[in-house]
């Protein structure tokens, strides 16, 4: 009886929406490569691409935009719940929390149809990064800041997170971070949302189950894992120390580095790679960059002498990318979610489009033929 652990390399569906070949490091959303996108695309176009399978005209984006902006602007009973939630409040459990009770401010938050679907993906692209926004100063003890009708979704976000129009330059970064982590085909968190929509439960069901998923270490919490690492370790020269103690470890595993699916290393570290380095000249603090280029060093040696394909993966180089766009390493996983709805909803559009229940199997293992024993006479 064959078992795929993890299911690992199982083919659950077909999908248009996203092609990665981990042999070769290429990661493709709907035909174009991302590399490309990244260079040349903005978040919305990127998401207009994932939602209906080509890039928008000029009227197509000025029409998202437009369908995004009111969303900005969170219910009220959703932000109470924001500001009463106990300072610490892990920002992933109060994005999850947040989501889910965007539903009873829904008229129609059940409706599983393309149109209704849509319409709840649509809001969620503005809702999602207003309550990150929210909680973040929120938890600073500040007011939530409303976001600019002229900003894109990279631009408000980080509007409604610092209280300031960002510098053109900060909201072109925050947009090629948002393209990168927009999309992944089948990752954790997408199939998820996937198999919960499976059931012909609603959207915010969905896309709640995804965001608990997103939060765990082994997956978008690993960039904050990256800088709690960097944190702890302090300088460059305690890399390398680091790297050998916890692969020395039973099981360890030193964050932001291996893939499920990429045996070289992740397409889109190797841009992020890039915009450190490029945000290090130009800010002049180069310590997260240049830590992280030792780690990289340490478990590339490290890997080749145990033969294995462990190479950074997109968390990596993100966590030195968000502290020198001055993000607390707290949020870096939310701003992972905020990307990522984008993809979670392209798969939701497919999942419910053309929908068969996800129920995958159990070889039993237990006994069977037991004889029941009344409790009275089980001692
Ligand atoms: C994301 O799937 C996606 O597409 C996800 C994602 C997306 O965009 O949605 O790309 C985003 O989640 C990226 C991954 C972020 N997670 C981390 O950085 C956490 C650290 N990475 C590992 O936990 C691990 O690499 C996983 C979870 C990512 C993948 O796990 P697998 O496929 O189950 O592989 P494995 O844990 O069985 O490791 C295989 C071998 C092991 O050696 P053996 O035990 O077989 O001897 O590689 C080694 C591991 O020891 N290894 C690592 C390692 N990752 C794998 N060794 C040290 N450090 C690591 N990080």
């Amino acid at each position: 009886m064959d078992i795929y652990r993890g299911l690992a390399g199982v083919n659950v569906d077909t999908s248009r929406i996203c092609f990665i070949d981990g042999e070769r490091g290429e990661l493709i959303y709907s035909g174009y490569d991302i590399r490309e996108l990244a260079d040349k695309a903005s978040y919305e176009e990127v998401v207009h691409l994932l939602w209906t399978g080509a890039l928008p005209t000029q009227s197509e984006l000025a029409s998202l935009r437009d369908a995004i902006r009111p969303s900005f602007q969170l219910p009220g009973g959703v932000l109470d719940l924001l500001a009463s939630m106990p300072k610490g409040t892990h920002p992933m459990a109060a994005l999850r929390t947040a989501v889910s009770a965007l539903a009873a401010y829904d008229d129609n938050p059940d409706g599983t149809d393309d149109a209704n679907v849509r319409r709840i993906g649509t809001a969620l692209l503005a809702q999602v990064p207003a309550i990150v926004a929210a909680f973040q100063r929120l938890q600073a003890g500040n007011d939530p800041v409303d976001p600019s009708p002229d900003l894109t979704i990279a631009g408000n976000f980080l509007r409604m997170v610092n209280g300031e129009d960002p510098t053109e330059a900060a909201s072109r970064v925050m947009d090629v971070a948002l393209v990168l982590h927009a999309e992944h085909g089948s990752n954790a968190s997408t199939f998820v949302a996937r198999s919960t929509a499976s059931s012909l439960t609603d959207v915010y069901s969905a896309i709640t189950a995804g965001i608990g998923s997103l939060k765990g270490p082994l997956h978008g919490g690993a960039n904050y894992g990256v800088m709690q690492a960097l944190e702890s370790i302090g300088t460059v020269a305690n890399v390398e120390q680091y790297v050998l103690d916890t692969l020395g470890k039973e099981g360890g595993r030193v964050m932001g580095f291996g893939h499920r699916v990429y045996r070289v290393m992740d397409p889109r570290a190797i841009i992020l790679k890039d915009v450190s380095e490029h945000l290090a000249e130009e800010s002049g603090d180069s310590k997260w960059f240049e830590m992280s280029l030792e780690m990289e060093r340490v478990m590339a040696r490290e890997m080749e002498k145990k033969g294995k394909q462990v190479a950074p993966n997109v968390d990596f180089f993100s966590a030195s990318v968000y502290r020198m766009l001055g993000f607390e390493k707290e949020t870096y996983t939310p701003i992972f979610a905020v990307a990522r709805t984008s993809g979670w909803m392209a798969h939701l559009y497919e999942q419910y489009a053309d929908n068969r229940l996800m129920r995958p199997r159990l070889v039993y293992e237990g006994e069977k033929g037991k004889t029941f024993v009344p409790i009275s006479e089980r001692g």
